[in-house]
Parts: C-alpha cells; sequence; structure tokens
C-alpha cells in the first residue's frame, strides 16, 4: 500500500513514520510536509533512509502541487497531520492557520477525489478534542458532543472536520476522523506547556501560568496516539469519528509541579529554585477550562487503549529533553531554520 503522510516532519507525524515505517517495510510511505517552524527533519532520522520512506517538500496549500504529487505517487491512503497547531500563535495571527488546516484540507479531498472514484482510497483525518469547546467540573467528550470551538486553531480543525466529513457523506469519500487530547512527549516544539515548561526549568526562565492554572487537559502520550491512529486505520469503520485519551486529566499548575519535580530530580537542581520560577501571567482568552475525553468506542471497536501513564511517560519526556539539548538547540537557535533554508532554497520565505 502507498501511503502518503502530511506534516510527517512535525511531532506526532514524525513519531507515526518512525513507528511504523519501521514496522511496516511493505507499505510505501510519502511524507508531504512544508517544513514550517515546527517541523524538524531530525526528527526522521531513523526512517530518512529507509527503502519505503520518500520526502517531498511541499505545502498543502498549493493545490497544483498536490494535484501533481498525487498524480505522481497516487497514494491508496492518506493520513492527514498537517496544521498549524498552536493555539496561542492562532490567537495572535489566525491567517495561516485558515489556510493550512482548512483550505489545505480542501485540497487534499479534492486531491483524492481525483485520483479515487467514488468509494475508493482512504482519508484518515487527524483532528483535536478542542473541537467540541470547553467542559464544566463534570462529563466527558464523546463522538457526539456538538462542535463548539473557542480558538481560532480549533474554529479551523472543526471546519475541517466538517469538510471531511461531507466528502463522505457528498463524494463517498472513504474517511475516519479522530480527535485526540492533548499530546506530549519527545521531539514536540517547545512552545507547547510541557517542553515549555522543561526547556525554560532548564534556562532558570519564569514558567507562565495562564490565569489561575486551574485548566484541566487530558494528557496523552504521543506513542499511543500514534498507535491509536493505526489501530483507527485498520480496524475503525469508514465514516466513523473516533475519539482518542489518555484518561489522565490534569490541572496545568500540577503539570507544571510535576515538571518541576522531574527536572529537579534528574538534572540535580534543588526543586524550589525551579518551583520559584512559577509565574501567573493574564489569562488566554477564550481560554477553555477542562477537556476530558471517553475513548471508549475506539477501546471497544479497535482494542486500543492507552499504555503510559501520566507518569512514566512524563518521566520519559524529561529525560529526554535532558538528553537532547542539541535538538531542543536547533529547534530554538534558528540553526534548523537557516538549515532548512539552505537543503531547499525556494522555501526560505516560508519557514
Ligand atoms: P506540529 O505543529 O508539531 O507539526 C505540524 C506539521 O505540519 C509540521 O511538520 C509542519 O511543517 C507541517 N505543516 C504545517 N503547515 C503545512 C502546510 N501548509 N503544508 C504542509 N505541511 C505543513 O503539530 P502536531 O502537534 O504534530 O499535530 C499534528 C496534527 O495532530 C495536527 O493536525 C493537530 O491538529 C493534531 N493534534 C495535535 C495534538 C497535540 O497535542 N499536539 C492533539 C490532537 C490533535
Ligand atoms: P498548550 O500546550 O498550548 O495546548 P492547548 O492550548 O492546545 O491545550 O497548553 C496547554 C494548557 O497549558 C492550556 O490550558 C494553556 C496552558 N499554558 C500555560 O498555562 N502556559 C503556557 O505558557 C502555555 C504554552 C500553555
Amino acid at each position: 500500500m502507498r501511503i502518503l503522510v502530511t506534516g510527517g516532519a512535525g511531532f506526532i507525524g514524525s513519531n507515526f513514520l518512525t513507528r511504523y515505517v519501521l514496522r511496516h517495510p511493505e507499505h510505501d510511505f510519502i511524507n508531504v510536509d512544508k517544513l514550517t517552524y515546527a517541523a524538524n527533519p531530525h526528527s526522521l532520522t531513523k526512517v530518512a533512509l529507509k527503502p519505503n520512506y520518500t520526502f517531498v517538500h511541499a505545502d498543502i496549500v498549493d493545490a497544483e502541487r498536490i494535484d501533481a504529487i498525487f498524480e505522481e505517487y497516487r497514494p491508496d491512503a492518506v493520513v492527514h497531520f498537517a496544521a498549524e497547531s498552536h493555539v496561542d500563535r492562532s490567537i495572535l495571527d489566525p491567517r495561516d492557520f485558515l489556510r493550512t488546516n482548512v483550505e489545505g484540507t480542501f485540497n487534499l479531498l479534492q486531491a483524492c477525489r481525483r485520483i479515487w472514484k467514488r468509494d475508493e482510497g482512504f482519508f484518515h483525518h487527524v483532528s483535536t478534542d478542542e473541537v467540541y469547546g470547553s467542559l464544566g467540573a463534570e462529563g466527558l467528550f464523546t463522538e457526539d458532543s456538538p462542535y463548539d470551538p473557542s480558538s481560532p486553531y480549533s474554529a479551523c480543525k472543526a471546519a475541517s472536520d466538517h469538510l471531511v466529513r461531507a466528502w463522505h457523506r457528498t463524494y463517498g469519500l472513504p474517511v475516519k476522523i479522530t480527535n485526540c487530547s492533548n499530546n506530549y512527549g519527545p521531539r514536540q516544539f517547545p512552545e507547547k506547556l510541557i517542553p515549555l515548561m522543561i526547556t525554560r526549568c532548564l534556562e532558570g526562565r519564569p514558567l507562565p501560568i495562564y490565569g489561575n492554572g486551574t485548566n484541566v487537559r487530558d494528557w496523552l502520550y504521543v506513542d499511543d496516539h500514534s498507535d491509536a491512529i493505526w489501530a483507527v486505520m485498520e480496524r475503525g469503520r469508514v465514516g466513523e469519528t473516533y475519539n482518542i485519551g489518555g484518561n489522565s486529566e490534569q490541572r496545568n499548575i500540577d503539570v507544571v509541579e510535576r515538571v518541576c519535580e522531574l527536572v529537579a530530580r534528574e538534572a540535580g537542581i534543588p526543586e524550589s529554585q525551579l518551583t520559584s520560577l512559577i509565574t501567573y501571567v493574564p489569562d488566554r482568552p477564550g481560554h477553555d477550562a477542562r477537556y476530558a475525553v471517553d475513548a471508549s468506542k475506539l477501546r471497544d471497536e479497535c482494542g486500543w487503549e492507552p499504555t503510559e501513564t501520566f507518569t512514566t511517560g512524563l518521566e520519559k519526556t524529561v529525560r529526554w529533553y535532558l538528553g537532547n539539548q542539541e535538538w531542543v538547540n536547533q529547534v530554538t537557535t534558528g540553526e534548523y531554520r537557516e538549515w532548512v533554508s539552505r537543503r531547499y532554497p525556494e522555501a526560505a520565505k516560508t519557514v
């Protein structure tokens, strides 16, 4: 099978490719990625030279280019990770979110229709639980929860989910959608809560907590997300949505305190020195209070359950960042962006 993956140089996509290119030499994987600031080809070193892996540098917003790529590679399946993914960036500058997450998804759906007849092929859309908006103190998101997105990011992801469902109902495109809770793990760009806090602990810089720190997120280790996607690809029903969650609700302040505790232990820094860096800052506009996911449909139909607990996953994550400062420096110092513009000169203006 030829599987075209978009956004495979990002945090989750590179994890997915590293796991499944190696496990499935009988499938060919084509990774289409624009290499934005959030991507890092160094995250793909284990698969870069494998005969069943090909990298294609392209922007999914460029419809002609996407059509040409589909014409050339004629994929049997698409797994769509590519997105602008950070809520704070979406608040500051939403335009790229609309372009990539909505128009980019539209271009992919149209490209699929061009190469596949009705009921042919397979499109797996990777989405977020943030499309459901915010929960109160009780309850869980189910696949039937109404869409109620709060941020430009989640509104654009919600729009893309609607497009994918519509292309299934209207044009008979075989699709599956997964909506997953907050991921963490190695190789996450240090703008998201957990890697941001780890790297700032190591730099001795303030640890910014939005609002009063009581907002709750459900956390899932990235390996578990990749395996859930594969389980849905193999065993999920066409046209269906599956929620993915870690069954691990945490308040932000508790997450940050756990990070301080682990970094202190692993790096030999006094814990009080790190907790003293905790700084409450003005709240994020439209900040959702609580996310929590009912993933029982996925468990019952596809036999998937998370393997990491928050304790084991966070330990692995902290150890990875401590042992891979070079990766962090590459993505934060601009060295990586210089590499991208040397390697892909035509992208110099866009990355
Ligand atoms: P990321 O920001 O780490 O990576 C995104 C990748 O997409 C990068 O490699 C980037 O270069 C690529 N990309 C961006 N714009 C592109 C474009 N126009 N054309 C081609 N490639 C482009 O994101 P992530 O955290 O790995 O998230 C992957 C997917 O999973 C996203 O669709 C996101 O909405 C979804 N998701 C993420 C989380 C999470 O906690 N990170 C949770 C649930 C769902
Ligand atoms: P984030 O990692 O940006 O993921 P998302 O917004 O998609 O849930 O943020 C996770 C939670 O942490 C969210 O409630 C916002 C909060 N947060 C902070 O308190 N401080 C920070 O510096 C960041 C980046 C996030």
